[in-house]
């Protein structure tokens, strides 16, 4: 019988990334339905005659079904890939731009601004896990991932579904880089929270490696950094912990450096997309209209449709393969909860990912790693219920704030730009 796949958020400029993972894995996903859903129905529309065309180049059996609602994308849908920012850009630059004004890190998911992202995001799955089928898979890459995926398992028990990020992706490339390895036989166990996760073990081709004595050589790089990636930092930072930080971990150990440059420059990462989208959006166009469509990676790059489309795969073929994934600890991660939600290697198999047992976090983290935690759960019970209390509960736990006031300010503030989105808050 063949499998439904609902698509949430298919209008994304993420998507030619999706629709070329969907084509890599071609023959193991033959005669499934791609019921493709976004509120935007122009983009949605477009993207699914690009992924038409694509699929009749390369002779991939697909059916691409186009819904602008939830009911009809996720009835009979064996699995739902949630891949949308609530708000668009036009929200991700009031959660960029708040929390700068009160001298706090403004950034899409980490800090006061993932928190508002969240307060966005955690309604609507959990609608969506309402609306699944039971049984139904949600795979979701909506951010904040991990809060996302700790809300759906604590308000909505039952429901399956697995948190994605393909960050450790693009940071283990930088890492083989940095250290002068090959990049493509190089493995990190990285541990601990979606975008603050650690590696204290690599290995290459299997053979583990000497890293303390390898990061002991490193020389620190000049420049170099990109809006995911800040080589220098990541190498002076991994010097100083003699182990990997993920690339996130700059807006914890850098914040006032990073708050002066975010300033500095002048416009958020959001308005930066905003003025590169309408070209972007029309080259899809006239790809489309191509014989073999070419797309372009400026959204998303390579990672990010095939990570997902191979964790679809791992769990409707039992594959039993070794991923990365947001789920619920169970003891892999000795240093938090065992119903936490963690970023860790599981084996994702048909019933889901089993964590794989990796000790404590390293010691220089491990308070850092807990107090996130710690404000992630009050996150998404905030966001799942509406309690200011505990919305400025989980801002004051958040390490770039700890200020009572500070809390307070960019939770008003916050609340009220984006009140049309944020019914559980309402007065
Ligand atoms: C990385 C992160 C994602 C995040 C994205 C933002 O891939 O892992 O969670 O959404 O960067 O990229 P953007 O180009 O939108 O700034
Ligand atoms: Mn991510």
């Amino acid at each position: 019988m063949s499998v439904k796949i609902a698509i949430v958020g298919a209008g994304s400029g993420y998507m030619p990334g999706v629709i070329r993972g969907l084509l890599h894995r071609a023959d193991d996903l033959s005669g499934a339905e791609l019921a493709f859903c976004d509120i935007d129905a122009d983009h949605l529309a477009l993207m699914a005659r690009l992924a038409r065309a694509m699929f009749a180049a390369r002779g991939a059996d697909f059916t691409v079904t186009e819904h602008t609602g939830l009911e009809s994308a996720l009835d009979g849908a064996s699995y739902v890939f949630t891949t949308f920012r609530p708000g668009g850009m036009a929200a991700r630059h009031l959660d960029e731009a708040i929390p700068l004004r009160h001298g706090v890190v403004g950034q899409e998911t980490a800090g006061p601004g993932g928190f508002l992202m969240a307060c966005r995001s955690v309604p609507v799955l959990l609608r969506i896990a309402d609306l699944a089928d039971p049984g139904a898979w949600i795979v979701n890459y909506t951010n904040p991932t991990n809060v996302v995926t700790d809300a759906v398992l604590r308000h909505r028990p039952g429901t399956r579904i697995i948190g994605l990020c393909d960050q450790h992706v693009g940071d283990t490339v930088m890492w083989a880089e940095l250290l002068g390895l090959p990049s493509g036989g190089l493995e990190a166990d990285w541990i601990g929270l979606n975008h603050a996760t650690w590696a204290e073990r690599v290995r290459l081709h299997g053979e583990p490696i000497d890293l303390p004595a390898r990061l002991a050589e490193l020389e620190v790089p000049d420049g170099g950094a990109t809006p995911w990636r800040d080589p220098s930092r990541m190498a002076e930072l991994a010097k100083a912990l003699g182990f990997l930080p993920n690339s996130y971990a700059k807006y914890y150990f850098f914040h006032d450096e990073v708050v002066e440059e975010l300033r500095a420059k002048g416009t958020t990462r959001a308005q930066d997309i905003l003025a590169m989208l309408p070209a972007y959006y029309a080259s899809i166009a006239a790809e489309a209209a191509k014989p073999d469509p070419d797309p372009g990676r400026e959204r998303g790059g390579g990672e990010h449709g095939e990570f997902a489309v191979d964790v679809i795969c791992a769990l409707h073929r039992d594959e039993r393969r070794r991923v990365i994934v947001n789920t619920s600890n169970n003891g892999a991660i000795s240093s938090l909860d065992d119903d936490a939600v963690v970023e860790v290697p599981a084996v994702v198999g048909r019933d889901g990912p089993v964590p794989l047992t990796m000790g404590p976090l390293p010691a220089p983290v491990r308070g850092l790693t807990q107090a996130i935690h710690a404000y992630e759960r009050l996150a998404a019970d905030a966001a799942a219920t509406g309690d200011r209390r505990v919305a400025l509960q989980a801002l004051m736990a958040h390490p770039f704030v700890r200020s009572k006031r500070t809390a307070e300010r960019i939770l008003q503030e916050g609340l009220a730009a984006h009140r049309a989105h944020l019914p559980q808050f309402a007065p």
